[in-house]
């Protein structure tokens, strides 16, 4: 079955048109890349799919139902999960108590304590239980927006740029820990990523998108050769370079 379904979507704040007709499908258990130039429009891709805002025309369809005019709340509890480019975290309060909130949020049961530890253990942030989240690393506030989400059980995740900022061992651990909740919660993964190294360690497949629109759906290594891809998003510093 597919997991998402993006059928024609139009979206412009003010007279600015952001998304000028985006139609793809992602398959359950699928992960899917969505790249492109600063301003292309991936952040507002993932806030209409995740109902954050509402799109002018098109629909959403999250596992053959027409999602389209559900509130957030409505599609996290059909599944879409999501984080966000900068961290939601409340800051003041400790990492159990984020997830704590996030479970209550999106459960009737009781969120409990346990089920709290358990997902940061999940995410590999239990030591940090009682640090207050603002006290966190960076690449640890990750790890808790993550963890965030998780509590929601979500089938697909949205993650925008959960790479930004990181060095490189934090890169790689969070490419293995997406790696680990892919096989062990089967969860459909779709990343807006600039950082395309660890991107490809994810995905077989990626869009790009250009100006609000999908200029490109394919695999990474045709990307790599697309005039307009080229053009529009990697320019003359990535040819030849393969990263
Ligand atoms: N809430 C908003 N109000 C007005 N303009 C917005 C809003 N959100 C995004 N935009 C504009 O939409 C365009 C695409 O932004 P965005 O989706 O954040 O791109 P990306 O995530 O690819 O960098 C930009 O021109 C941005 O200024
Ligand atoms: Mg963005």
């Amino acid at each position: 079955m597919r997991a998402l379904e993006v059928i024609g979507v139009e979206k412009s704040f003010g007279g600015n048109k952001v998304l000028k007709g985006i139609s793809f499908g992602v398959e359950e258990g699928e992960t899917v890349g969505i790249v492109g130039p600063n301003g292309s429009g991936k952040t507002t891709l993932l806030n209409v799919i995740g109902g954050v805002i509402r799109q002018d025309r098109g629909r959403v369809l999250a596992f053959g139902k027409d999602i389209s005019s559900r509130r957030p709340s409505e599609r996290a509890r059909l599944g879409i999960g999501r984080t966000f480019q900068i961290t939601r975290l409340f800051s003041n309060l400790t990492a159990l108590e984020n997830v704590m909130i996030a479970l209550h949020y999106g459960s009737s049961l009781p969120a409990t304590k346990e089920k709290a530890l358990e997902i940061l253990e999940e995410v590999g942030l239990s030591h940090k239980a009682k640090d207050r989240a603002s006290s966190l690393s960076l690449a640890q506030r990750k790890r808790l927006e993550l963890a965030r989400a998780l509590a929601l059980q979500p089938r697909v995740l949205l993650l925008d740029e959960v790479f930004a900022g990181l060095n490189p061992v934090s890169i790689k651990e969070i490419v293995d820990l997406l790696k680990r909740l892919r096989e062990e919660r089967r969860i459909t993964l779709i990343l807006a990523e600039h950082v395309l190294k660890a991107l490809f360690q994810l995905t077989e497949r990626v869009l790009v998108l250009s100006e609000g629109r999908l200029i490109f759906d394919g695999r990474p290594e045709d990307m790599a050769q697309n005039e307009e891809v080229i053009k529009a998003y990697l320019g003359e510093r990535y040819v030849g370079k393969g990263s």
